[in-house]
C-alpha cells in the first residue's frame, strides 16, 4: 500500500491569499523554514496503479499535477486517470470542493458519510460531476467495507467511524453545537486487503474522547488532525475570534491537546495534516515545531510518501 499526502495544510492553504501572518509572509518571501502546502488531502493506492482520493481539495489540479502517478497515463486511451475513488470525511470546503476538479465524465465513486452525500446533493453545482458516471456511496459506520473504484475492486478496506467533531461552517445553525450530528466528521481506518497492513486518517477532531482513543490504541500509523498548536492561537494573532475548539479542532500541544491524549495509547507512526497556517509547528526548527518532534510526532508536508 502506499499513501501520498497530497495536501498537508487545513482550509486556505499555506500560505493563505489573503493573509500576512507571519507564517504566510514567510512563506511567501520564500524564508528557508517554511514549505509551502496545499489543501488537505491524501492518495491511497495497494498496487500503485489504482489510486483513491481521501478528502478532494481545491488544489487538486495542482495536486495532480504533482503527483505523476494520479495524472492520465500515455497507455491509457485518450482519456484516463488513475483516480477511480474519492472518500471524504466531512462536508468542508477544504475537503469536497476539489470534486469539481473531476468533472468532464471520467468513472470513479464518490464516498461518504450520509450527512456528506446530502450536502453534495443539495448543491447543485456537483451534478457537474454526473451521479451517471461518479456513483455517491453512504459510508456505513462501523462496518468495514471494500473500496470500489465505479468499475473496479481497488484491494483496500476502508472503515469508517464518527468522530466529535462539527458541522461544516457554512451549514452551522443556531444553538449549543451549531447544528452539529453524529457523523458529520468521520475517521477512515484503510487495510489494504491482501496484506492486512492498515492506517488511520482522520483530519477533523474536536476531542480523543474514550471510544476514539479505544479505536486508534496501538495503531501502526496514524495521520491526525494538526490544525493549531494551541486553541487560542488565531486569536491570540488577531487572525480570527475562533478557538481551535469552536472550529471543531483538538490542538496539538496541553494538557487536553492530542499529543498528550495520544501519547499512552502506542500508536507508532504519527504524522500531522490538515495543519493551519497559523500553526506555529509549521516553523522548521520553531520551539513548536521541536515539541511535536521530540514528542515522536511528524509534520506532514506536501509529496510526504509512506509505504505500508
Ligand atoms: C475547518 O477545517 O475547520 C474548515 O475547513 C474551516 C473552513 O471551512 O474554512
Ligand atoms: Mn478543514
Ligand atoms: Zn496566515
Amino acid at each position: 500500500m502506499i499513501i501520498k499526502v497530497l495536501g498537508s495544510a487545513a482550509g486556505g492553504g499555506f500560505p493563505q491569499w489573503n493573509c500576512n501572518c507571519r507564517n504566510c509572509a514567510s512563506a511567501r518571501a520564500g524564508l528557508s523554514g517554511f514549505r509551502a502546502r496545499t489543501q488537505s488531502s491524501l492518495a491511497v493506492s495497494a498496487d500503485g496503479e489504482n489510486w483513491a482520493l481521501l478528502n478532494a481539495s481545491p488544489d487538486l489540479r495542482q495536486q495532480i499535477n504533482e503527483n505523476l502517478e494520479l495524472g492520465a497515463k500515455c497507455s491509457g486511451g485518450l482519456r484516463h486517470s488513475p483516480i477511480k475513488s474519492v472518500v471524504m470525511t466531512n462536508g468542508d470546503v477544504d475537503h469536497i470542493a476539489g470534486l469539481i476538479n473531476l468533472r468532464e465524465g471520467q468513472p470513479f465513486s464518490i464516498y461518504g458519510s450520509r450527512q456528506v452525500l446530502e450536502t453534495i446533493a443539495a448543491n447543485s453545482v456537483f451534478n457537474v460531476v454526473a451521479p451517471a458516471n461518479a456513483p455517491r456511496i453512504e459510508l456505513p459506520l462501523d462496518k468495514p467495507v471494500p473500496l470500489r473504484g465505479a468499475n473496479i475492486d481497488l484491494g483496500l478496506t476502508i472503515e469508517a467511524f464518527a468522530v466529535p467533531g462539527k458541522i461544516a461552517l457554512y451549514l452551522e445553525t443556531e444553538g449549543a453545537n451549531y447544528g452539529s450530528r453524529t457523523g458529520d466528521t468521520i475517521g477512515l481506518r484503510i487495510a489494504a486487503a491482501k496484506t492486512g497492513k492498515e492506517f488511520f486518517y482522520i483530519p477533523g477532531c474536536a476531542e480523543i474522547d474514550p471510544p476514539l482513543a479505544a479505536r486508534i490504541k496501538g495503531a501502526s500509523l496514524l495521520f491526525f488532525d494538526g490544525t493549531l498548536f494551541t486553541d487560542t492561537e488565531m486569536v491570540a494573532q488577531g487572525l480570527s475570534q475562533k478557538t481551535g475548539l469552536r472550529m471543531g479542532h483538538i490542538s496539538m500541544s496541553g494538557p487536553e491537546g492530542s499529543m498528550a491524549a495520544i501519547a499512552p495509547l502506542n500508536v507508532g507512526r504519527r504524522i500531522y495534516v490538515h495543519i493551519n497556517n497559523s500553526n506555529p509547528a509549521l516553523e522548521d526548527g520553531s520551539d513548536a515545531y521541536n515539541a511535536v518532534t521530540v514528542a515522536g510526532w511528524e509534520i506532514g508536508y506536501d509529496g510526504m510518501e509512506v509505504r505500508l
